[in-house]
């Protein structure tokens, strides 16, 4: 298939270019680059070993950017990675969020329509289940009230490609919520490339280790859970990469609408993490207890049967890779892309 791959340039859309080729699929890029670097593209093309990724610097709220885009090439679907991420910014930045996040959406699902591309994957999160009901999350589980703007964007996304696909259903539509995605490709050359103070705990990590931050703040070690920090369900990102290849199958065999959860079914904890990080690759993670963040939840894992059976895809990677391969990035890396 031919695939419109918007927001290719970044960490999650950069390692699914690399699987998608691998599985016979080829790629355009749209990426306006407002959190990535087109360094990333130039290394997918080398590791894929291609002269180049097409790539078009575009917002996905330009509708005649768009328009060109597609005047140019026909696709047979769109995984769409474009939107803004950072929680903390969102609660500062409400109608930025939900302008690039939800009004970017509606003018891309319009251009699609407009050329007759009616299937898409799209990015979704584990924070649509908000403080969850039941744990392991099933896809059954109601979604719940988000704690911030960033968390409502896709929730409110997830509503309208959903009422898109009711109103006519030559679309397609597959909504993968994420759980919390580590690691970077084997060879070392491409990875998560976070601006300033990183918000997620990898990549806090991997800058401990490296030395470019002091010491880690341990946000809370009095939640319910085996050591009293907060557990998460990691998945490596080249699992989830390929989760997207399994999704185009759903596409094709005319899904409708599917959910699915990406992840491993296995939980751990800030310190499991900090610890494998240690043990694996031999070095240092200072770190302090420090107060709870807030918005943040005690325990948050899927069940992810429901990809296995219908997607044949299960994550094959371990909290033992995540780290290795976390730390090889940034290692070798220690500036990211510049
Ligand atoms: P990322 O920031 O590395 O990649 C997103 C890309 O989209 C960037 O290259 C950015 O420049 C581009 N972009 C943003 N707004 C755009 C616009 N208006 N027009 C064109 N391009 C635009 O983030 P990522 O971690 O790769 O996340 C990809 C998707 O997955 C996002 O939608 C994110 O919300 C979602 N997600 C990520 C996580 C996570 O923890 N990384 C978890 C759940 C869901
Ligand atoms: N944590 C720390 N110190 C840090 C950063 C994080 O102790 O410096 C802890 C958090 O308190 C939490 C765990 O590490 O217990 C994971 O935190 P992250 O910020 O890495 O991830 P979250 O689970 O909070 O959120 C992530 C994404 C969201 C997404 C959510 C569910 O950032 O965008 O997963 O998919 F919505």
């Amino acid at each position: 298939m031919k695939i419109l791959v918007t927001g290719g340039a970044g960490y999650i859309g950069s390692h699914t270019l690399i699987e998608l080729y691998a599985a016979g699929h080829t790629a355009v890029v749209v990426d306006n680059l407002s959190n990535s670097n087109p360094e990333s593209l130039r290394r997918v093309a080398e590791i894929i070993g291609v002269d180049e990724i097409p790539f078009y610097q575009v917002d996905i709220r330009d509708k005649a950017g768009l328009e060109s885009v597609f005047a140019e090439h026909t696709f047979d679907a769109c995984i769409h990675f474009a939107g803004l991420k950072a929680v903390g910014e969102s609660v500062e930045k409400p109608l930025e969020y939900y302008d690039n996040n939800i009004a970017g959406t509606l003018v891309l699902v319009e251009v699609m329509r407009n050329h007759g591309c009616k299937n898409i994957i799209f990015s979704s999160s584990a924070t649509v289940y908000g403080d969850p009901e039941e744990i392991p999350i099933t896809e059954n589980c109601p979604k719940g009230v988000c704690t911030n703007p960033y968390g409502w964007t896709k929730s409110m996304l997830e509503q309208v490609l959903m009422d898109v696909q009711k109103a006519d259903n030559e679309w397609n539509v597959v909504i993968l919520r994420y759980f919390n995605p580590v690691g970077a490709h084997l060879s070392g050359r491409i990875g998560e490339n976070p601006n300033g103070v990183p918000n997620n705990l990898m990549p806090y990590i991997t800058q401990v280790a490296v030395g470019k931050r002091a010491e880690l703040g341990v946000f809370g070690n009095d939640y319910p859970t085996h050591d009293g920090t907060g557990v998460r369900d990691y998945i490596h990102v080249v699992d989830l990469a390929n989760g997207h290849v399994a999704a185009l199958k759903a596409i094709e065999r005319n899904c409708g609408v599917g959910i699915y959860n990406m992840g491993t079914g296995h939980g751990y904890s800030v310190l499991d993490m900090v610890n494998a990080f240690v043990k694996v690759n031999g070095v240092e993670v200072p770190y302090n207890i420090k107060p709870r963040r807030t918005g943040d939840i005690a325990t948050c894992y899927c069940n992810p049967a429901k990809a296995k059976d219908e997607l044949g895809w299960e994550a094959k990677f371990g909290i033992e890779e995540m780290v290795r391969d976390s730390w090889r990035w940034q290692r070798e890396n220690p500036e990211g892309y510049d």
